[in-house]
């Protein structure tokens, strides 16, 4: 069984993992660069990944119990994601494959969260809500590629609340801070809910909220819960739209935000009540990590999908409906 050593390095986490195209994950080795203050700062996060690969490295294959000769290829996350942290990984993947004389296979970490999520779950054929710190976007497979059903046409829904979070004094992950005190709010306040076709817009969102929050009119428990209920809602709303839309008789919810069960309990009465089934990827998948590389770039590799050590630039913008998925074709033709 050929076994694929990934690497993820296209924001805050550094990763590696190793997979089999079966599924078998037999290390998920990650570390997280957390900034002291404010946001993810580019070239410190690009500094702590250059720094922890090694360890990363060793440990993985410590894991998974193998030597570097046993890897039959290298995978790495050539985008989308910030430039100075996308180029650390590729870096290590490129020496790696050249030392190794062994294939390079690029993966899109956009579908890496989508092929874990599908892993994870059994699930498929689904309707995929991935929502994480910098991407909130509907998708589903279509004739060869995942194409887009809805995306945000400013910040993610992670990034909202993670911003709110942190200019409220919450702290980082902002997700589940936000939910914490959502819990105890009582009333809903009219939030900017901005909903364009199939897209949603999250900024005039933030903005409202944390003027209200400035204006200390309102508890921030009940700002809390207000924000949740309405940047879910839009994002349910579109979901649902796509399903319909679609046929599509699953939906998944995956990315770093996937570890919500909020969400994850909107998304399920929603599918519920349309006759889907719903499922979440498993919570231990759902940030960034390294199997997820390793396994989607297992897929590519079976099907052939592999490129030349000079032509592996990272591809800081590279979109999800650019990605040829060659591993579903067939799964696409038994459908049609
Ligand atoms: N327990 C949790 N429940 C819900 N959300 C969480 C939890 N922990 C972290 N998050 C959220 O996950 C997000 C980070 O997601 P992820 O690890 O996929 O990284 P990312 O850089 O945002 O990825 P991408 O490049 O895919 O957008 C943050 O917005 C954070 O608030
Ligand atoms: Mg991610």
């Amino acid at each position: 069984m050929p076994l694929v050593l990934g690497i993820e390095s296209t924001a805050h986490t550094f990763g590696v993992g190793i997979a089999s195209e079966k599924g078998e994950i037999l290390a998920n080795v990650n570390s997280v660069y957390r900034p002291i203050a404010g946001g993810i700062k580019p070239s410190e996060a690009a500094e702590h990944h250059s720094r922890v690969a090694p360890v990363v490295l060793r440990r993985a294959l410590e894991a998974a119990g193998v030597s570097l000769d046993s890897i039959d290829a290298i995978a790495v996350a050539l985008g989308p994601g910030l430039g100075p942290c996308l180029r650390v990984g590729a870096t290590l993947a490129r020496y790696l494959a050249s030392l190794l004389g062994k294939p390079l296979v690029p993966v899109n970490h956009a579908v890496a969260h989508i092929e874990i999520a599908r892993l994870s779950t059994g699930l498929k054929d689904p309707v995929v809500v991935y929502v994480a710190g910098g991407n909130t976007v509907i998708t589903t497979f279509v004739e060869g590629r995942y194409r887009v059903f809805g995306e945000t046409l400013d910040i993610a829904l992670g990034n909202l609340m993670d911003t709110f979070a942190r200019e409220v004094g919450l702290g980082f992950p902002g997700v589940p801070k936000v939910e914490e005190l959502a819990a105890r709010g009582k009333n809903l306040i009219p939030l900017p809910y901005s909903v364009k076709g199939q897209d949603v817009s999250y900024s005039g969102l933030l903005t409202a909220a944390l003027r209200l929050y400035r204006e200390k009119r309102y508890s921030l428990e009940d700002l809390c819960y207000s924000l949740v209920e309405t940047a879910y809602s839009m994002l349910v709303e579109v979901a649902e739209r796509a399903l319909a839309h679609t046929g599509k008789s699953e939906v998944v919810l995956t990315g770093g935000v996937a570890r919500s069960p909020v969400l994850s309990d909107k998304l399920a009465k929603m599918a519920r009540a349309r006759g889907a089934r719903f499922a979440a990827v498993d919570p231990e998948l759902a940030g960034d990590n390294g199997a997820m590389i390793a396994y989607t770039g297992a897929l590519a590799y079976a099907s052939g999908l592999t490129i030349p050590v000079e032509e592996s630039r990272v591809r800081p913008l590279w979109r999800l409906d650019e990605v040829e998925v060659p591993w579903r074709r067939q799964t696409s033709a038994a459908i049609t």
